[in-house]
């Protein structure tokens, strides 16, 4: 069966983002950072791929060896805020996305930062939930994507309200009994999802790289 790919609109208004992450644990406000910015993140994120293809291979860039080729596959930059990048330092600290999240749900603090990076050739993120330690609408992680995100390329894609399961809900039946739903984004785009949302993303092979970076806000209320 095929994936059914959510139509993009343009951004929906606060309230509406709420009502989508409260039912369906993940919403999209379109085109929520301005290009300017993306642009820059672009330059800095491109700084650390160059330095990840010049051979620097620091804990925090994680990666895998394709069986194949022998040729080591980055997937993602952890702790993204301490790799000498200003701005992706500045979103992790106090720029758009926290003002976002907390209209979202309340005071927050961001806990990670991070690139997921889907370079060309890449396999594609096996279904999860991200956390199940705390309550459904507590804790979210928000993706600003750099790059085209399609099912070409493998975006983003999620089972609605999976967020709402009990914490030992069983993620490949899940997966298996769907609906899934794949969420394409454009540069600018924010994708916001609830940590206990089943989700995954699929294999890029096309030549199009895919950058994002995701940041997880919790609550401080209460
Ligand atoms: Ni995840």
């Amino acid at each position: 069966m095929t994936t059914p790919v959510a139509r993009p609109s343009c951004s929906p208004t606060i309230e509406t983002l709420q009502s989508r992450l409260r039912t369906d644990g993940y919403a999209v406000a379109r085109g929520h950072v301005d290009a300017g910015l993306i642009g820059d993140l672009g330059v800095e994120t491109n700084a650390l791929l160059g330095r990840f293809a010049a051979g620097d291979r620091p804990d925090d860039f994680w990666c895998y060896e394709d069986g194949s080729t022998d040729r080591p596959m980055l997937y993602r930059v952890h702790n993204l805020e301490k790799q000498g990048a200003a701005g992706c330092a500045d979103l992790f600290r106090d720029a758009v996305l926290h003002d976002l999240a907390s209209a979202l749900i309340g005071p927050v603090r961001a806990t990670v930062c991070a690139m997921v990076v889907k370079t060309p050739g890449v396999a594609g993120v096996p279904w999860h939930r991200d956390r199940i330690d705390v309550a459904p609408g507590t804790a979210i992680n928000l993706s600003v994507f750099l790059d085209r995100a399609a099912v070409e390329n493998g975006c983003f894609e999620a089972v609605p309200g999976s967020h709402l399961l009990a914490d030992d809900a069983d993620v490949p039946r899940t997966h298996d009994l769907g609906p899934r739903m794949a969420v394409p984004a454009e540069p600018g785009d924010v994708l916001v999802h609830d940590v206990r949302l089943v989700h995954g993303s699929g294999d890029n092979p096309s030549g199009e790289l895919r950058r994002s970076i995701i940041i997880e806000f919790t609550s401080q209320a209460g």
